[in-house]
């Protein structure tokens, strides 16, 4: 078998150096010793690209109502054990003032997936009202036509993420409903990119059913499609939802392992993209996003949404920061940091290098391979 340091030295000398065996090694690492060598590797190399510096977004749930159905979440359509809301443009523009306040400048809108011309409005209002605070603005509102993310980025937006969520469509086709199709949720990736988002993508690891193989060409798929940020975690399963029925041989340990060394492997494959260390790792250990920027990742998401309203966003169990206001994340996070050699990257949007980079070498934001 290759050895994880011969991995690791072919990893460092270019971007998209190594194999799907070479990955799906990476991502099954059991040995501590090795996965600490990985791990070692790819925190060079964020460090390399990023700094010792977290660039952090405000995270907003904007509502939980989804037409979705997907088999693993906690807000899917059909879950009627929850009470649905939805902020006001009043309520966001209040909480994007606070992310703005904290020195954030960056922040996330996500919510349940709503097509109708009426979301469309109200993220407008939402972009156009926070303009005057020249935050980055994120979006993750899942699949839309092209015509309705053109109008969010004429109205502020500049990310977009939707996470693919497996690269295998069969995969894809026994987490959700026979009506949800991978082909157009990768279509939209296509479009968001013709818009000139910074584009982002991600997948859940540890998936009843999933292999290393699988997860290998997940990270294969982020570089084909070459996109800017990744945003992925562990799969946890949801005492509400079809899917946590389903017999699953992972422990927390073997998700926490699981999600970091995709992480690892991630920023081996890709270098310069934008890695999100996820909530997800934080529900599995109490430390699990310092670990995620210790194995490679370099961008956070504390949630800014008040508090009132953290309980009914839960996609999976377990979900952390339920009862902490912005400040108090905010202190938390700063003394966590610290006490892994690492700082709040203040006042700085944090954008993508990948992106930056992508474009300078001439790609027109509209133009690639998608
Ligand atoms: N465990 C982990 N992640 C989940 N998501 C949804 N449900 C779960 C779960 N049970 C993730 C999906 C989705 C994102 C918003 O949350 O990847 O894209």
């Amino acid at each position: 078998m290759t050895s994880v340091a011969d991995i690791v030295a072919r990893a460092r000398e270019r971007p998209r150096n190594l194999s799907v065996d070479d990955l799906a090694r990476l991502v099954a690492l059991e040995d501590p010793d090795e996965q600490r060598v990985a791990r070692a590797a790819a925190y060079a190399l964020k460090c390399r690209v990023a700094g010792k510096l977290v660039s952090v977004r405000g995270l907003v749930e904007l509502g939980n109502i989804c037409s979705k159905d997907c088999l693993y979440c906690g807000i899917r359509r059909s879950n009627a054990n929850l009470a649905r809301y939805r902020l006001s443009v009043d309520d966001v523009l209040r909480m994007a003032e606070i992310d703005a306040a904290a020195g954030y400048a960056s922040i996330v809108l996500q919510g349940g997936e709503v097509e109708s011309e009426a979301n469309t409005a109200f993220i407008e209002e939402c972009l156009r009202g926070m303009a005057h605070l020249d935050l980055g603005v994120t979006l993750s509102l899942g699949e839309q036509t092209e015509a309705v993310y053109r109008r969010w980025k004429a109205a502020g937006a500049s990310r977009y993420l939707l996470r693919i969520e497996t690269s295998s469509p069969g995969l894809y086709a026994r987490l959700h409903p026979a009506d949800h199709s991978w082909t157009r949720r990768a279509d939209c990736l296509a479009a968001l990119r013709r818009c000139g988002y910074q584009v982002g993508t991600g997948v859940m690891s540890a998936l009843p059913g999933q292999t290393p193989e699988d997860l290998a060409r997940d990270i294969v798929f982020f570089g084909d499609r070459d996109v800017d940020m990744i945003g992925m975690g562990p799969y946890i399963p949801h005492p509400d939802t079809p899917l946590a029925s389903v017999p699953n041989p992972w422990t927390d340990a073997d998700r926490l392992r699981i999600g970091l060394n995709m992480i690892a492997a991630t920023r081996l494959y890709l270098h310069d993209v934008n890695i999100a260390s996820t909530t997800a790792l934080q529900a599995l250990a109490p430390d699990g996003r310092e670990q995620g920027i210790l194995a490679g990742a370099n961008v956070m998401m504390p949630n800014v949404t008040d508090v009132a309203y953290r309980r009914q966003y839960q996609l999976y169990a377990g979900k952390p920061c339920l009862d902490e206001n912005a400040d108090q994340c905010r202190t938390a996070l700063e003394r966590s940091l610290a006490a892994i050699g690492e700082r709040i990257n203040y006042g700085a949007r944090g954008d993508s290098a990948h992106f930056h980079a992508r474009i300078a070498a001439g790609g027109l934001a509209g133009s690639g391979r998608m």
